[in-house]
């Protein structure tokens, strides 16, 4: 049970059971809720199941609330079946307005008024989702990054007419299940991180374009230099350490006239057919016959070792309920 001081939430409608549905699947059940998921396609269960067992093994290292289960699941190929009587929705259907649309359309005509729909949605604007919806007041966009069962971050962001409520519920629901929830202030395409990481990637691709770089060697400069740090914190905080003693307010007046000098030149490349040959052959190098399966695993396993480092170094306050102090539905 999460008590988001609006609604008790017991059940979970996990709706799309692929990558990302069937991942937030396992994160609800690993702090004690109750889940259905629904997906329309052929094997859709199994898949659901192998993604599920997968994170399992992540989840119980992070730590499990009391009665917390994988098994505490039931699949549903038809979605608006898969809602009787959940408290939550998280919808992870195809990236699509008209898929989505029509699904949110159908599944608000069969909630109940308070029981909020979030989308986990990458890029499409919650504004428009909504416009579909009975009771378009309750749907906001939670987008989790992936995988959603490790990652902690979930963007939450309400259009035109959700209420203050649902996008205070949501964060609530969120955060008790121990995600980081932030809120987007104002719609923008792309919610924030994706656009920091676009910003990045666009330049990135500027440099090897301009061959400057090796598809490998921009990686390095990131996973060998800045990117460790990131982890911990942000472009704003990293850039305060790199004041010195003064801070943010030394770095000001001492170093930002050398970066914002470098704007200008940052570029806005076209990513051409041979532009994108040559990242693909760059990445061919760079991975030496890795296949993506197993950059995953690694990816994942230093996730996990990441996120105990810093609740090592950076325990949470003994006040602030932890993953496993959320209560379970028993
Ligand atoms: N993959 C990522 O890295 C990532 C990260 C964050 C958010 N997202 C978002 O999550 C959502 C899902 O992405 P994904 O990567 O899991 O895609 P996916 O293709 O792995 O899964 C989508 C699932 O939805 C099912 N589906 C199709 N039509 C449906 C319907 N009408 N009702 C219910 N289910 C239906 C499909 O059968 C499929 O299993 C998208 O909105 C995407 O933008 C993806």
């Amino acid at each position: 049970m999460v008590d988001t001081s609006e609604r008790t939430i017991r059940r979970v409608a996990c709706i799309g059971g692929g990558t990302i549905g069937a991942s937030w699947a396992a994160c609800f059940m690993a702090r004690g809720l109750d889940v259905t998921i629904a997906d329309p396609a052929p094997g859709a269960a199994d898949a659901a199941r192998r993604i599920i067992d997968g994170a399992w093994v992540a989840l119980e290292r992070l730590g499990l609330a009391p009665g917390a289960s994988p098994d505490r699941w039931r699949f549903y190929s038809d979605p608006v079946a898969a809602t009787d009587g959940v408290d939550f929705v998280q919808e992870s259907a195809p990236e699509r307005y008209e898929i989505k649309l029509d699904l949110l359309r159908r599944l608000s005509a069969a909630l109940e008024r308070d029981v909020i729909i979030a989308s986990s949605s990458s890029g499409l604007l919650i504004s428009r989702l909504q416009e579909a919806c009975n009771y378009p007041e309750r749907c906001v966009i939670g987008h989790p990054f992936n995988p959603p069962h490790i990652v902690p971050l979930v963007e939450v962001v309400g259009g035109l007419k959700s209420a203050r409520w649902a996008v205070d519920a949501a964060m609530n629901f969120y955060r008790a299940i121990g995600k980081h929830p932030i809120e987007i202030r104002k719609e923008v395409p792309g919610h924030l991180a994706n656009r920091l990481q676009a910003a990045l990637w666009r330049e990135a691709i500027h440099l090897v374009a301009e061959g400057v770089a090796t598809v490998a060697d921009v990686d390095a400069a990131i996973s060998e230099g800045p990117g460790l740090r990131w982890a911990l914190m942000g472009p704003h905080l990293t850039f305060h350490l790199a004041g010195g003693t003064g801070g943010m307010a030394h770095y000001m007046e001492h170093l930002a006239p050398a970066m914002t000098g470098w704007w200008p030149h940052l570029g806005s490349p076209t990513l051409t057919p041979e532009l994108q040959r040559r990242i693909i052959d760059g990445l061919t190098e760079e991975t030496r016959g890795r296949s993506v399966e197993e950059l995953a695993r690694r990816r994942d396993e230093f996730l996990i070792r990441v996120l105990e480092a810093r609740r090592q170094v950076d325990p949470p306050p003994v006040d602030e309920p932890g993953p496993s102090d959320v209560p379970s539905a028993d």
